[in-house]
């Protein structure tokens, strides 16, 4: 007889994998179908983020970080180093340590939890009173039955048509962290956030990086003084060659790498050739073999799972959560569904809050931003105040040798309410968390004005933009 579960999950990304645990902590029995086989032909847990995503990119960020302070940022603390050298082997091993080290410990945590890991892929058959899963290791088929189902099968690279993507010279995000050499000169097309981080480690680590863009503005999904002061830093500071409005014609392997045609903004007919091409151009959701058609799952347009705001489906006990669904397509969302929807299935009042969701784009300096941005309330007809204190003016910034960017906070003109917070300097990714709990709680830029900061810290610089906001900055 089939197995049969309170949930069965579809996918152990970070939305499938925190359903799971979340689940089972309900008490429900639950199992979670995952198919992730690593480069050894391993079954593997953590989905894109922890396998080819989040995790080993920041790895490298880290590593070709620090490769760049030595080279670079060390000599204003009066510290040099000749003959500094790098081993991009025990680089790429370290990442795969961490990701192993992070994957394995899913699988613990299942065990912990008494989630069933079911390998393989998993396909809906038929629903009626119980849904019914197939699940196929490509060798044998058995079926499971579920009452509830999540399906959290993420996405995948999306694919520019005629552009053949090896995974050796011509990279998704998979080949572009395995890289067995440094290339010589770098070619990305898309200059989104996978183009700016792992442009960036490629960079730091010797490569001549050249960005093909196609939209006229840098970076236009954050607030726009934040892409104004990144352009600045990444252009001019760290030599990074960033071309927008292009349009891309061609991309074909060539004798010595590729070679891309493209017209440039003027319409200019150009040709760039590079040793290695990454291909970042944003992601489609996984839902082809999902046998969404036998059961009658929506889809939209672009194949993303049709959910309503509790990440319910078209169908009765069926959900969808993170990058398969609308939303930002980040880690942290898709988890915060998983709560979500386990907990509505074990009867409680679960829910996410979208208006509060941060980004990090993990450049140095990094970018943060939570809320609103400057154009869409100004869009939206919305009055409101803006405070902005320069990290420059800040004690620790300084005697960290990180004094670039700022933070700005934008707070209703009536209320103060805290609409949208924005960052770009030094650890921005932990300074965000503040603004987060704020906007959470429905804080005003006073209530962030009048509570004490540690001093000398970064998150100073926070309290002083929301004193910005009242024309009151201490420091500045
Ligand atoms: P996924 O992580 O894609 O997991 C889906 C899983 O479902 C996969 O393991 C897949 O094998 C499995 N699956 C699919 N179909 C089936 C099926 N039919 N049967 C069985 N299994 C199936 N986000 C952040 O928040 N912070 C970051 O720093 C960050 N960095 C990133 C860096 C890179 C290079 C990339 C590519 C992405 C990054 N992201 C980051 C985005 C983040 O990885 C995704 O938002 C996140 O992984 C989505 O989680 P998910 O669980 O929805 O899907
Ligand atoms: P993206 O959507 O961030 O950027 C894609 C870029 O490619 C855009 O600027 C777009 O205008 C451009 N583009 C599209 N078609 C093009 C074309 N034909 N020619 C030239 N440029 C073109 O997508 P990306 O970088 O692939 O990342 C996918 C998603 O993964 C991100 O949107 C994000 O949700 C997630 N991610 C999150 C990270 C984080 O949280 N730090 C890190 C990396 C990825």
């Amino acid at each position: 007889m089939a197995q049969s579960f309170d949930v069965v999950v579809i996918g152990a990304g970070p939305a499938g994998y925190i359903a799971s645990i979340r689940a089972a902590q309900l008490g429900l029995s639950t199992a979670c179908v995952e198919k992730w086989k690593t480069p050894k032909g391993e079954y593997a847990l953590g989905g894109t983020c922890l396998n080819v995503g989040c995790i080993p990119s920041k790895a490298l960020l880290e590593s070709s970080e620090n490769y760049e302070r030595v080279l670079h940022r060390f000599k204003a603390h009066g510290i040099s180093a000749s003959g500094v050298k790098f081993d991009l082997k025990t680089m790429l091993e370290r990442k795969d340590r961490i990701v192993g080290r992070m994957t394995s410990g899913i699988a613990g945590l299942f065990k912990k939890n008494k989630v069933t890991w079911l390998q393989g892929h998993g396909k809906l058959a038929s629903g009626g009173t119980t849904w019914k899963i197939e699940v196929s290791d490509g060798k044998k088929t058995e079926s499971v039955e579920a009452k509830n189902v999540i399906v959290a099968t993420g996405s995948k690279a999306r694919q520019l048509p005629g552009v053949p993507v090896d995974n050796k010279v011509i990279c998704d995000n998979e080949g572009a962290l395995a890289f067995d050499s440094v290339p010589e000169r770098l070619g990305v097309i898309g200059a989104g956030v996978i183009g700016l981080e792992l442009g960036s480690v490629w960079r730091r680590l010797g490569s001549k990086v050249k960005v093909l863009e196609a939209l006229p503005a840098f970076l236009g999904i954050a607030d726009e003084s934040v892409a104004q002061e990144a352009w600045k830093l990444f252009t001019r500071d760290q030599g990074l060659d960033i071309e927008l409005g292009v349009s891309i014609a061609e991309v074909k392997l060539s004798k010595k790498g590729v070679s891309i045609q493209y017209a440039g903004a003027d319409e200019s007919s150009k040709t760039l050739e590079v040793d290695r091409l990454i291909v970042s151009v944003g992601r489609t959701p996984n839902t082809e073999g999902l046998g969404a058609e036998n059961v009658g799952l929506k889809l939209d347009a672009k194949g993303f799972i049709e959910v309503d705001k509790n990440c319910r489906a078209s169908l009765p006990r069926m959900y969808a959560i993170g990058d398969v669904v609308r939303g930002p397509m980040l880690a942290h969302k898709g988890e915060d569904e998983g709560v979500m929807v386990a907990e509505i299935i074990a009867g409680q009042h679960g829910h996410v809050n979208y208006d509060a969701i941060p980004w990090v784009i993990y450049t140095a300096p990094e970018i943060a931003w939570v809320g609103k941005t400057e154009q869409q309330l100004k869009a939206e007809g919305v009055a409101y105040r803006a405070g902005r204190f320069p990290f420059a003016y800040n004690g620790r910034a300084l005697g960290r040798e990180e004094p670039e960017g700022f933070i700005k906070i934008l707070a209703d003109a009536a209320s103060d309410r805290i609409l949208g917070v924005h960052a770009i300097g030094s650890l921005a990714s932990e300074l965000i968390a503040e603004a987060v709990v704020a906007m959470e709680f429905g804080a005003s830029s006073e209530d962030l004005a009048r509570i004490c900061h540690a001093h000398p810290s970064m998150s100073e610089v926070m309290r002083e933009a929301a004193l910005a906001v009242d024309r009151r900055a201490l420091n500045g």
